[in-house]
C-alpha cells in the first residue's frame, strides 16, 4: 500500500532560515519523497502564493493547492499529514486531523504547542482515536546522540547522576529538543520536581511564541538522576560557553558531552567526547552532529514503519509531553517562585499568562 501525504503550513524561503521561517514543509516533503511507499498529494497554507509556491516545487497540481487545512482534508482524504504551521496553530490543526476520521498519522513540528493543556488534548485526541502522532524532535536521530546513549547504557561513565543542556534559543524553542534529549538518555523516565527562574526584559518572538531571555533550571526525575539547564539567548553565550556542550552527561565514573556549541569550524570540538575517571578526555568518532537535515528524513522513515508495523515511533506524542511538561513546569516555577511538584496540572502558558497579566513587560526588541 502506498501511503498518501499531505502538508499543512509550506513557508515561503527554505534558502533563507531565519528566527520567522525555516519552511520546514520542504523538509518534510523532502524526507516523504525519499520513501517508496508514500506520495505527496496536497499542500495547504493561509498564504496561497506559498503553498503555489511549493507546488511548484513538489509537481503538485493546482487542484493539490488550498488555503484552508480543513478543506484539503475534506478533498484529499491523505493518509499522513505534516503539519507545519506555527506553534500557536498546532493544536487546532492536529484536533482537525484526527477528527476528519481520514487521518491516519500526524507529524507535527515542536514544540507541541503554546500551552500545556493544548499538548495534553492533542496527545489525549490521538489516542483517543487511534492516529499515530509524532512530534519533530529530530535530533535524536543524530549518531551523536544515538552513540552517546550507547556509550551510557554500556556503563562506560557508570551511572548516571546528572544530566545537562544549554541552550542558546530559549527554554521552548530550542530547549523543546534539549529537554526530550534529557528524557531520551534518561529512558523517559518522568519528572519529580522542577525548580527554575526566568529573566524576560526585552522581547524574543520565536516562530510567533514568546521565549524567555535567559533561564536556569533544576530538576530531578523519579529514578533521582538530576537535571540542570540554562539557556541565554541575550546573544553572550553565557551558558553556552558556561557548559561548554550541549547536553552533558555525568555519570559515577565519568563524563559524556554532546554537540559543543561554536560558532569557529576551527575551534569546533568533536561532536561526542568521553572522559573516563581518572583519564583525559577522548573523542568519539561519529557520522554526524547535532544538527542536520538528514535526521528528518530518518525521522519520516521512522514514523512511516512505524505506521506500516503498528509499533510505537521513537517521536511519539508521549515522549513530546515529557519535555513539553518540562519546559511549562520551568515558566510555571517562575511564576510561583517556588518548586513545582510533577505531574504538572496547570493548562495555560505561564510565560504568556504572565506578559497577558502585566507581570512581565519585555521591552519591544531595540528599545533596551
Ligand atoms: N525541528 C526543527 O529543528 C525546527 C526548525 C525550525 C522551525 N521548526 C518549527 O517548525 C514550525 C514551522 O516553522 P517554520 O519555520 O517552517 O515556519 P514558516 O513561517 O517558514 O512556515 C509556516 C507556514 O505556516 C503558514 N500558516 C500559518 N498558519 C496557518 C494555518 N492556520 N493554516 C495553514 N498554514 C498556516 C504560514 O503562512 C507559513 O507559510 C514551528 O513550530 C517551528 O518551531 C522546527
Amino acid at each position: 500500500m502506498t501511503y498518501t501525504v499531505a502538508i499543512i503550513g509550506t513557508g515561503a524561503e527554505p534558502e533563507n532560515p531565519s528566527r520567522d521561517g525555516y519552511a520546514m514543509a520542504y523538509h518534510h516533503a523532502a524526507g516523504y519523497e525519499k520513501l517508496n511507499d508514500c506520495t505527496l498529494v496536497g499542500c495547504a497554507d493561509i498564504v496561497r502564493k506559498n503553498a503555489e509556491a511549493f507546488a511548484d516545487e513538489f509537481g503538485l497540481d493546482d487542484d493539490a493547492v488550498f488555503e484552508k487545512h480543513d478543506a484539503l482534508l475534506e478533498a484529499l482524504e491523505p493518509d499522513i499529514v505534516s503539519i507545519c504551521v506555527p506553534p500557536a496553530v498546532h493544536t487546532e490543526i492536529a484536533v482537525d486531523c484526527i477528527h476528519s476520521g481520514v487521518v491516519k498519522a500526524i507529524h507535527c513540528e515542536k514544540p507541541m504547542a503554546d500551552t500545556y493543556g493544548g499538548a495534553k488534548l492533542m496527545t489525549q485526541e490521538a489516542n483517543r482515536h487511534g492516529v499515530q502522532l509524532t512530534f519533530n524532535h529530530q535530533r535524536r536521530f543524530s549518531d551523536a546522540v544515538r552513540t552517546a546513549k550507547e556509550l551510557l547504557d554500556a556503563g562506560e561513565i557508570g551511572d548516571l547522576q546528572r544530566i545537562e543542556f544549554s541552550s542558546p534559543v530559549g527554554l521552548f524553542d530550542y530547549g523543546s529538543h534539549s529537554f526530550d534529549l534529557c528524557n531520551y538518555f534518561n529512558d523517559e523516565t518522568p519528572g519529580k520536581w522542577v525548580l527554575g527562574q526566568i529573566d524576560y526584559t526585552e522581547e524574543n518572538v520565536v516562530f510567533g511564541s514568546h521565549n524567555e531571555n535567559q533561564a536556569i533550571v533544576h530538576w530531578e526525575y523519579t529514578n533521582g538522576v538530576h537535571g540542570i539547564a540554562a539557556s541565554d539567548s541575550t546573544g553572550t553565550g553565557g551558558p553556552v560557553s558556561a557548559f561548554h556542550s550541549h547536553n552533558r552527561l555525568i555519570g559515577t565514573d565519568g563524563v559524556i558531552v554532546v554537540g559543543p556549541e561554536s560558532e569557529d569550524e576551527e575551534k569546533e570540538p568533536p561532536a561526542l567526547r568521553i572522559r573516563r575517571d581518572g583519564k583525559g578526555w577522548e573523542a568519539v568518532n561519529t557520522e554526524d552532529g547535532l544538527h542536520g537535515w538528514e535526521f528528518i528524513d530518518r525521522a519520516i522513515a521512522d514514523n512511516v514503519r512505524c505506521l506500516r508495523e503498528n509499533e510505537p515511533p521513537e517521536l511519539r506524542a508521549e515522549n513530546a509531553l515529557n519535555a513539553t511538561e518540562l519546559i511549562f513546569a520551568t515558566w510555571e516555577s517562575s511564576r510561583r517562585h517556588g518548586r513545582v511538584d510533577l505531574p504538572l496540572t496547570i493548562e495555560d502558558n505561564p510565560l504568556q499568562s504572565m506578559l497577558n497579566s502585566g507581570d512581565l513587560t519585555p521591552a519591544p526588541v531595540g528599545e533596551n
